[in-house]
Order: structure tokens, then sequence, then C-alpha cells
């Protein structure tokens, strides 16, 4: 295991992405097109560890078609009417079936309640059978969630395996594990449109999360659980920080959103190319699906416009690519040896400044 768990305990500092660095390694990777980046969620190998997040500014079918196709996984979001989705699902389906790619998952976000029941049951009747299920709510670590796991399992026979989330914790991991899901989404308030943790004050840096699921998952024995890194995810260097604390994947909100994949047009505002993108506890998203703000709440996320970043395969082959020469700095071939051999390092203020391109600051 990494270094990252006890330097969080001896510290008692909730470490995000930018305080930490990884130590370069002797190496015998002679080429960083030899290495494996392939991970397992829900019993699938996908060569791309990157799962785009189940937003309506992310994730319809042709986000989940494209991204699949390149390796990773897409998965089709809750916000719309089920017929939609199913539709939606569908497509992804009928792309599994062409033998000249490689298959995309197909993956339904559903919430929770009797509605997002009903909303499964339909699916799973027009589309027969799904790879998994993600159950998509704010806090996972919940009584509400333990109910829908159980209600779903009833519905498929526990045939198909379950993402479900999210949580920040230790103990937020093992409950879930407990449940008996497959994957558990990771990291509450790290989102790059979220408000969760200035409304309430609650929240932990996607990093420290993966950090403590994972001490969780060794000490419990859930090795076969996954745990995807969710929310805060900027740069490659923040997926190969995540996997080398122990994530097996990240989820991708506002990197795929940029892209030609994503839903929504691209427009000009003030001479710039953009694109829509929006938390789903934002008052635009509620009243987008046509509910507005419910009295007694608040909105926990915002809406913005983000850079168009052209096409997901570059973004795809960038984020890999750092991947892949990040295993050669650390010596591994696979994704469990970078985890298993990674010795982190606290950084100052003013490394992180070094950390970035600063040769082209005026
Ligand atoms: P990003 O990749 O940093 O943009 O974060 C995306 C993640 O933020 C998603 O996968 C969700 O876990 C989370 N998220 C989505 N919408 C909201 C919201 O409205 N409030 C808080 N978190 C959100």
């Amino acid at each position: 295991m990494s270094n990252i768990y006890s330097i969080i305990k001896e510290s008692n500092e909730l470490l995000s992405f930018d305080d930490v660095l990884l130590l370069p390694k002797y190496s015998s990777v002679r080429s960083r097109l030899s290495v494996d980046t392939s991970s397992t969620l829900c019993g699938i190998s996908l060569s791309v560890p990157i799962v785009s997040s189940p937003m309506d500014t992310v994730t319809e079918s042709l986000m989940a078609i494209n991204i699949g196709r390149h390796g990773g996984a897409g998965i089709i979001h809750r916000f719309m009417d089920k017929k939609e989705q199913l539709w939606n699902l569908l497509n992804v389906s009928r792309a599994s079936r062409d033998n000249n790619f490689i298959s995309p998952p197909v993956i339904p976000a559903i919430g929770v309640g009797e509605d997002e029941i009903s909303r499964l049951e339909f699916i799973l009747k027009g589309i027969g059978s799904v790879d998994a299920i993600a159950i998509d709510i704010a806090n996972g670590h919940s009584s509400l969630m333990k109910e829908m796991v159980c209600n779903v399992n009833s519905l498929t026979g526990g045939g198909t395996p379950i993402i479900a989330g999210n949580v920040a914790t230790g103990d937020g991991f093992s409950f879930l594990a407990d449940c008996g899901v497959s994957a558990v989404r990771v990291g509450i308030g790290g989102g790059s449109i979220c408000k969760t943790r200035i409304m309430t004050g609650y929240g932990l840096p996607t990093l420290t999360s993966v950090a403590l699921c994972d001490a969780a998952r060794d000490s419990g024995g859930y090795n076969e659980v996954s745990i995807i890194a969710d929310g805060g995810v900027r740069y490659p260097s923040d997926l190969v920080k995540s996997l080398a604390s122990g994530a097996n994947f990240v989820m991708c909100g506002r990197v795929l959103a940029g892209t030609d994949s994503s839903p929504g047009d691209v427009v000009t505002i003030n001479e710039s190319r953009v694109k829509l993108y929006r938390g789903m506890a934002s008052s635009e998203a509620q009243i987008a699906r046509g509910t507005g703000k419910k009295p007694g709440t608040c909105s926990e996320g915002v809406s913005t416009h983000i850079e168009f970043t052209g096409s997901l395969e570059g973004v795809l082959e960038d984020f890999v690519g750092g991947l892949r020469s990040a295993m050669t700095y650390a010596g591994v071939q696979n994704i469990l040896d970078l985890k298993e051999s990674s010795i982190f390092s606290r950084v100052s203020s003013s490394s992180l400044d070094e950390s970035h391109a600063f040769g082209t600051k005026q």
C-alpha cells in the first residue's frame, strides 16, 4: 500500500491533489507503450480507468458509446424521463453489438425510492439486461441507499452488479461494501461545480477520501470492491494520484463536459467557444428538469460555461498518456503495482507554483 494513508493519519490533515507529489523511482520499464492501464469495473476489464459522470451535461448515449469505444465507461444519467433514458441505453446497447469496436458498457443511473425502482423496472423490461446499475445519490452512507440496494437486488435477482455512492469516509465505504455493491463512488464536496462544502460544511478532499476508503477496503477484506474517485479531477496527474492512493477508476465531469461527445451545443461567449456544464443539484438543473428547487431546500451546485476542448479522443489520450508516463517514473507495469509502489511526499505552495509550466508566465 502507498504511504498516503499514513501521511494523512500522522499529520491529521486532509490532503488534496495539489498537496502531494509522487517520488520518482528506479525504472526498468523500457517503453511507456508496454504498460497495462486496465482496471476492472463490475467484472468488465476496461483499458482506460475513466468513467464519465451521470450528469445531464456529461453522459448521454453519445458519450457512453464514445468513451466505451475508447476503453472507458459512461453512466447514462437519470435526470430525464424513463423513456428517454431507455432510448439512450438502447443506443449504447446497439453499439455494443458492433464487432468493429470495443463494446461500451451499458450502465443506467437511478436514484432512490419507489419511482426509481419503477424506472429501473421499465428500463430492464425494455432492454433485457444491463452491465451494471449505478445508484446515484448525494449521501450513499444512508438507510435510503441500503433499502435501494435491497430493492434493486430483489428486482434483478442479485445478478447485476451495483455501483453506489457517494461516500467520503472509510465507514461509508465499508457500509456499502457490506450492502454487497461492486463499486463505490468516493468523494463528497470535491466536484468542480459543487457547493456542498460551502452550503453545509461537510465533505473531504477527494484524495483523502480515497486513501481512507482504500485503508477500509484493506482492513475489511473487501478486495473485490472497486473505488471510483469522484470529484475534482482536473489533470492527468489527478488520475495518477487517485490510482496511486487506491482508486481503481476516476469519475470525470468537467474534464469530459467540454468535449465533442457531451450533450449540448458549442456556443460562442465573449469570443470563446464554450459548452454548458452544471451541477445536478444546481437551481438551473432543477429548473431544467421541471421540478425547480423544492421549498425548504437549497441548491448545492452551480451552472457555468466551460471551454470547448475538442475531441473526446484527444482528452482521453492526454489522460492515458500521462498515466503511462507516470508508470515509467514509478517503474511499474500495472495499476495495482502503481499503488503498491507509490511514495507520496507533501509539497510546499512554492513547489506547487513550480509544478505548472511556469516558463510561459509573463
Ligand atoms: P468534476 O469532475 O470535478 O466536475 O465533478 C463531477 C462530480 O461532481 C460528479 O461525478 C458528482 O459526483 C458531483 N456532482 C455533480 N453535480 C453536483 C452538484 O450539483 N453538487 C455537488 N456535487 C455534484
